[in-house]
């Protein structure tokens, strides 16, 4: 059986592991292909950087060329991530007849779709399981095992950094600033943290894993997007005291002739799976007419989980190449898909208030809610903040149109009787949780 060799874009964090899987664990990768696979040539930006792994059999490059070029590299592997030049040497690859693996969420979320065209003019595959959510099976689950399904929604966990800060606020009472220090000390979060907490990671992942879901092309600018700098640690002990917990959600719905995609943090109920994933696990829960409710754990980044989706991709790549078989993508992603904007998208919402300490204030909310149409489903009155003469009023409402709700919000702003809203979230109630 004819070697397979193997051009790495990439060393850092996630391709060191991979060389090292590759390399180390040769015979594993040998039985499962059903033939040897080698590591050829490894492109950096410097190749005189200390590595935690330095790949013994494969040279290192820092000219792309030598692996986009060269007629012996049969499948390129590309772990640089940023959109440029990961986006132009994935191009280039296909274009040479070569077959990609990639982990790079921000070129798949904008480009997908018309990279898998070209790929599949080309007559090769591209692989980007470990785009989203790390070791955590997804695309392969909506690519393959619920292809007989409509997928009606997804509703999941995706980003650990911010899981990781949220969880220290709800159980410590940690401010975000304290709870961000300790994620980048711990290496959860990176210096600059700002893709993470103001949710970008997570939308790019809800584009991919929702253009796989919903065949479909679907605009990752079109997606509602919502950080977490803002959560106070005071809103999760009043989301705790109704039965919630807050989490980052990333919310997608097939409605038939639009699709709903949000990112935003939002109060989930205590029962409701995602409110048990803490850390910097990721959770996703799928529902199919067929199949019903799937829940997919783990862990959504780091070195290993990745290489592990990384290497699962390049054997299953490399099974089908010896095969003669062509395991190209069965979804339709060129159908474009509208996203619902987010006025017309209809949800709970949870307002904290600093209202005026005296009678009247709450029919008076209670008003202007009503009519538009909001109704209330429970209401929390919280303690005196002395200084200021104010109280704290929590409200909870069902779901209605997230229009309204904004109009709602600037009317009860300008109340006479209330001081401020320093808290307006999403929240899911529990009879549309689940
Ligand atoms: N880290 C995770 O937990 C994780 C999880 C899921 C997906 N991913 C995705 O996996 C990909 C890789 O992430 P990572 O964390 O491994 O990144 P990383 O640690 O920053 O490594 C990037 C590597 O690419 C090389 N590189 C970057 N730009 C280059 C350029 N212009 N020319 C040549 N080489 C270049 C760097 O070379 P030098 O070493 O010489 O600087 C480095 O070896 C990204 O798309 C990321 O989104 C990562």
């Amino acid at each position: 059986m004819e070697t397979v060799r193997v051009g790495l874009l990439g060393l850092g964090i996630v391709g060191s592991q991979v060389a090292e899987r590759l390399e180390c664990q040769r015979e594993l990768v040998t039985e499962r292909t059903g033939g040897p696979v080698e590591l050829a040539r490894v492109l950096v930006r410097d190749a005189a950087k200390q590595r935690t792994y330095l790949p013994s059999g494969a040279q290192l490059t820092t000219d792309a060329s030598e692996i986009l070029e060269d007629p012996g590299i049969g499948v390129v592997i590309e772990l640089m991530g940023g959109m440029e030049p990961a986006r132009t040497y994935i191009e280039r690859a296909i274009d040479a007849g070569k077959p990609v693996v990639t982990a790079n969420k921000e070129v798949m979320a904008h480009h997908g779709p018309e990279l898998l065209q070209l790929a599949k003019r080309r007559g090769v595959d591209v692989y980007f399981e470990a785009a989203v959510g790390g070791g955590i099976p997804l695309i392969s689950t909506f690519k393959i095992d619920l292809l007989a399904n409509h997928i009606s929604r997804i509703q999941a966990v995706i980003n650990g950094t911010t899981n990781f800060i949220i969880d220290r606020m709800a159980r410590d009472g940690a401010a975000f600033d304290d709870a961000l220090a300790e994620a980048q000390r711990l290496g959860f979060a990176e210096a600059d943290p700002t893709y993470d907490v103001e949710g970008w990671d997570a939308a790019f992942k809800l584009t991919i894993m929702s253009t796989i879901a919903f065949h479909g092309r679907i605009d990752p600018d079109a997606v509602y997007r919502e950080g977490i700098r803002g959560l106070d640690p005071v809103d999760f002990r009043y989301a705790a005291d109704m039965g919630y917990a807050i989490r980052l959600l990333a919310y997608a719905r097939d409605h038939g002739d639009e699709v709903e995609l949000r990112v935003h943090p939002a109060l989930i109920p205590q029962s409701h799976l995602l409110a048990a994933v803490h850390d910097a696990y990721n959770a996703v829960v799928i529902e199919g007419d067929l199949v019903g409710t799937v829940l997919l754990y783990g862990q959504g980044a780091g070195g290993r989980p990745t290489a592990s989706a990384v290497v699962g991709d390049v054997i299953d790549l490399v099974l089908s190449m010896r095969k003669g078989v062509d395991n190209r993508i069965s979804v339709d992603v060129t159908r474009p898909r509208r996203v619902r904007p987010i006025d017309e998208v209809r949800t709970a919402a949870y307002l904290r208030l600093h209202v005026a300490d005296r009678s009247g204030v709450l029919a008076e909310v209670a008003k202007i809610l009503g009519d538009l149409g909001i109704s209330i489903s429970a209401v929390l009155q919280k303690q005196l903040i002395v200084e200021h003469a104010a109280a704290e009023l929590v409200i909870l409402t069902h779901p209605a149109r997230e229009g309204d709700l904004r109009t709602a919000r600037e009317r009860l702003t300008a109340l006479e009787t209330v001081y401020g809203i320093p808290a307006f979230l999403r929240a899911l109630i529990p009879e549309e949780a689940m």
